[in-house]
């Protein structure tokens, strides 16, 4: 089996998703690693105990379990190095705690996830972080708001519920001129779709409770950062005790080995019910990248190699006094769409998106914006679901 690795190498990615992050021959043949639950580790002498000359010391800081997640992540994302955490959100936290300081200033694109901007606007202020948004448009427009002080540079592409794109290439390339680290959240793509480190990312950041979990029963994170970064970040999660448990990386890992079929599914979905979406009499504009009209569009077919499930458009009203009635009217009609956060799971579900914390990406004027997470489901059953919201909309009158 020694040439599996070079045969990995390069080898699609359905491949490459089956077979990487364990070595079945190191478990006696099992093709899946062990669920190793630990705190305690014990070593053979106290001389080893005192240099910590093994492998595994103790349980916060890795176990085969997590380290086959590990492995395989880094993989995908083409990473120095990857830490596990208990949330998506703690994966833009801990970065975030790892390389800012007092006095710092960071940039964070408008369109970001908004608990991030909580954290940002809370906690990192409250630390002496100066934190100051930007317009995802901006491109190698980022220069004009860097200041001597700038260490970080926050991405998020597509943003987060309206989906603008971002030229990453020229953001990193003005960002490490000014010695800035750049993180991405890339939640949306996936390291299948769009891979941060091969644009300039220093730290690419992930939601695996997403795609990789793919069934809307685990919450994790992960972070990888390239060779200059990975240090710093790996002291960060060791110092503050934050790691991912060995039941949930399991769960991750074994939702990986289908990821990529899934998010195919999910990708022709998607685009065909927003191609439908788009020509609809009651909806305004869909806000998705892979559509031609989409502004931004030309970025991602330039960088990203594919499209996710997750999408938004405008519903039309025709006074602004029908937007939450005509929006809640469509919501309440649907019986397969379910009415929740989070998304990349096997099933589809919608909400109205709320954007009042943007300051330069602002609302829509035309009227509500709708979520879509599509999910695994029959299109025309979608379809068919999407009709009867409309017609609900459609009978609210002002
Ligand atoms: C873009 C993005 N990043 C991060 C997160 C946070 O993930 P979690 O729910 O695991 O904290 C989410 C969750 O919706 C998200 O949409």
């Amino acid at each position: 089996m020694s040439d599996k690795r070079d045969f990995l190498a390069t080898a699609g990615v359905n491949t490459r998703l089956a077979h990487t992050g364990n070595v079945p021959s190191d478990y006696h043949g099992f093709v899946n690693p062990p669920i190793v639950r630990a705190s305690t580790v014990l070593f053979p002498d106290a001389r080893t105990m005192d240099t910590r000359a093994q492998k595994y010391t103790y349980g916060t800081r890795g176990t085969p379990t997590t380290d086959a997640l590990c492995e395989a992540i880094d993989a995908l994302e083409g990473s120095a190095g990857t830490i596990l955490v208990p949330s998506g959100l703690a994966a833009v936290t801990v970065p975030f705690l790892a390389f800012l300081s007092s006095g710092d200033h960071a940039l964070i694109v408008d369109s970001v996830y908004f608990p991030t901007r909580n954290f940002c606007n809370t906690m990192l202020t409250r630390m002496g972080v100066t934190v100051e948004y930007y317009d995802p448009a901006i491109g190698a427009g980022i220069e004009a708001l860097i200041r001597p002080n700038t260490r970080l540079v926050h991405t998020e592409a597509p943003g987060s519920n309206t989906f603008e794109m971002q030229d990453i290439s020229a953001i990193s390339g003005v960002a490490h001129r000014h010695g800035c680290v750049v993180t991405m959240d890339n939640t949306w793509a996936t390291p299948l779709y769009f891979k941060p480190l091969d644009h300039g990312v220093d730290i690419s950041i992930h939601a695996a409770t997403k795609y990789p979990s793919g069934h809307s029963d685990i919450l994790m994170g992960t972070v990888s950062a390239n060779a200059k970064h990975w240090e710093q970040l790996h002291e960060a999660t060791i110092t503050l005790g934050i790691c991912g448990s060995p039941d949930d990386s399991y769960q991750i890992l074994r939702g990986l080995r289908t990821m990529g079929v899934r998010l195919e599914r999910h990708q022709e979905s998607a685009l065909n019910l927003a191609r439908w979406l788009e020509e609809h009499e009651d909806v305004e504009r869909v806000l998705h990248p892979a559509l031609p009209r989409f502004p931004g569009h030309d970025i991602w077919k330039r960088d990203f190699t594919g499209a996710s499930g997750i999408f938004s458009f405008v519903l039309k009203v025709s006074e602004q006094a029908q937007v939450k009635a005509r929006a809640h009217a469509f919501l309440d009609a649907l019986s397969i769409f379910g009415l929740g956060y989070s998304w990349g799971g096997y099933e589809s579900l919608a909400l109205v998106v709320g954007l009042s914390d943007r300051t330069i990406c602002k609302q829509p004027a035309e009227g509500p914006v709708i979520r879509l997470q599509i999910g695994l489901e029959d299109v025309p059953d979608l379809r068919r679901d999407l009709e009867a919201g409309f017609a609900a909309a459609a009978a609210v009158s002002a």
